[in-house]
């Protein structure tokens, strides 16, 4: 049984054999083919934060294939005084076949998956957002045709989205440079994680951003003040003034696509101008976790 709680949790080939499912079952769908898969089965959403794109998407894959999505939200008191996750996570996995969940502290998913006898998949922590890296690289591939050699900037927070778009480039064989105040820059222990997982890996930093656009093949950011870190809006929004992804940013890079994981705060870190934009690719992005969370589900629950 395996999870997927970091993209590195996948191999390279292994991200490439849920490509290929993804690939198939979006050619289908788009054909108005809904391949039974996973009848009967059923997908737990543990979400402690907010979501529209990860839990829908979830939901949706697992009805168009046959199963069923069962979201369960504040009420079930996950991850409080109610009961041990040890416990939470022993019952909920006798009931489910698999489950998703998003947690305000990684540590959270980690302790939901080792009591779990079914697969877990972080459906977004503080420290990563690996199901929307897979759906990112997806996406640029299937616009572009490859990935291997090219560049990926990220001009924003070093957050938990960077982190996993970082290591999904690296596996994959992409450079990767972060834009960013000094202060939201990679730590050590990240980078040399990276470097211990991929040896060839890219990884640059800078403080400018018009210096990580020009030769990028894609141009990503997100918002500067990400979920659970509210009380820092001020300090952040002041540290990235100068890191907005705007049409006088995107007149260095006008071959690239613009990226973005939504949801976006529009007039902070991107103006509707570049959002709206010929070169952005949000839309295709977002329906695309639906497609690579089913490619992903097919492969943990043995459709291989
Ligand atoms: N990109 C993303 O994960 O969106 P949601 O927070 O709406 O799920
Ligand atoms: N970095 C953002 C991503 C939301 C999809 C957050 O964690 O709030």
């Amino acid at each position: 049984m395996r999870n997927f709680l970091v993209v590195e949790d996948l191999t390279p080939q292994e991200i490439e054999g849920v490509f290929s499912i993804s690939q198939d079952l979006e050619t289908k769908y788009k054909d108005g083919v809904r391949d039974a898969l996973f009848p009967g089965r059923v997908l737990a959403l543990v979400f402690e934060k907010q979501s529209l794109r990860t839990r829908v998407s979830f939901q949706t894959a697992m009805v168009h294939l046959g199963g069923s999505g069962l979201f369960l939200g504040e009420d079930t008191g996950f991850a409080t005084t109610r009961e041990s996750i040890e416990d939470f996570s022993r019952v909920l996995s006798e009931y489910v076949d698999c489950i998703a969940c998003r947690s305000k502290s990684h540590s959270t998913i980690e302790q939901l998956a080792e009591h779990s006898s079914v697969p877990v998949i972080n459906a977004l922590s503080d420290f990563s957002h690996p199901c929307q890296a897979l759906a990112d690289l997806y996406t640029l591939r299937r616009h572009v045709g490859r990935l291997d050699g090219l560049t990926f900037a990220f001009v924003g927070d070093g957050n938990n989205v960077a982190r996993s778009l970082a290591v999904a480039c690296s596996l994959l064989g992409m450079r990767f440079i972060l834009a960013a105040p000094k202060q939201y820059h990679f730590d050590n222990s990240f980078k040399n994680r990276v470097a211990s997982l991929a040896p060839d890996a890219q990884i640059e930093q800078t403080e400018d951003p018009v210096a990580a656009v020009q030769d990028a093949v894609a141009v990503y950011t997100d918002v500067w003040v990400s979920m659970g870190q509210e009380e820092e809006r001020e300090k952040r929004e002041t540290a990235f003034q100068s890191y907005q992804i705007n049409s006088k940013l995107m007149v260095n890079c006008p071959n690239s696509v613009f990226m973005h994981c939504l949801p976006a705060h529009r007039g902070e870190e991107v103006t509707d101008e570049v959002i709206d934009g010929r070169q952005s690719v949000v839309v295709t992005q977002a329906a695309n976790r639906m497609h690579v969370q089913k490619g992903l589900l097919a492969w943990l629950l043995g459709h291989r």
